[in-house]
C-alpha cells in the first residue's frame, strides 16, 4: 500500500490544505487556539461518535487535524478546506449533498453522516513532515 508524505510546515493557523491519499481527497487542517478550545468544549456524551480531539490527533501536534475528505453519508467532499468555504454550523466542515455538519475536530455534529471524518493512520516524522498511511 502506498504512503503519501507532506510538509505541513506552511499551513498557517485556520488554514487547510487538501491532498490526496490512496486516490482519495485528504486534509490537513491547523486548528486556531480557538478552534481546539471549542473542540474541547464539547461534552462528549452530546457526540454522536464520541472522540476526543487528542483521541484523533498525535500527542504534541493536537493543532495539526489530518482527516480523509470524503463524508461518512454517501462520499461527497465536504467543503471547508479551502479558504471562503461554508465550514458549517460548528466551524469545521460542511457536506453540503445532504447537509452534514462536522465540528473544528471534523466529528459529526448535525446531519445524516453516521460517523466522524476517519482519522487515517499517519505519523510525524519530523516536525513539520506527516507521513500518511
Ligand atoms: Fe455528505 Fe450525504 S454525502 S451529507
Amino acid at each position: 500500500e502506498s504512503t503519501t508524505e507532506l510538509d505541513v510546515s506552511a499551513i498557517e493557523p485556520g488554514q487547510a490544505i487538501k491532498a490526496v491519499f490512496r486516490k482519495q481527497p485528504l486534509f490537513v487542517r491547523r486548528l486556531t487556539p480557538e478552534e481546539i478550545a471549542a473542540a474541547d468544549a464539547v461534552p462528549i456524551g452530546d457526540l454522536r461518535d464520541p472522540q476526543t480531539l487528542a483521541e484523533r490527533t498525535k500527542e504534541g501536534h493536537t493543532d495539526m487535524l489530518i482527516t480523509m475528505g470524503v463524508c461518512t453519508h454517501l462520499g461527497c467532499v465536504p467543503l471547508g478546506a479551502a479558504e471562503g468555504e461554508n465550514k458549517g454550523e460548528f466551524g469545521g466542515y460542511f457536506c453540503p449533498c445532504h447537509g452534514s455538519h462536522y465540528d473544528t475536530a471534523a466529528r459529526i455534529r448535525k446531519g445524516p453522516a453516521p460517523t466522524n471524518l476517519v482519522v487515517p493512520d499517519y505519523e510525524f516524522t519530523t516536525d513539520t513532515t506527516v507521513v500518511v498511511g
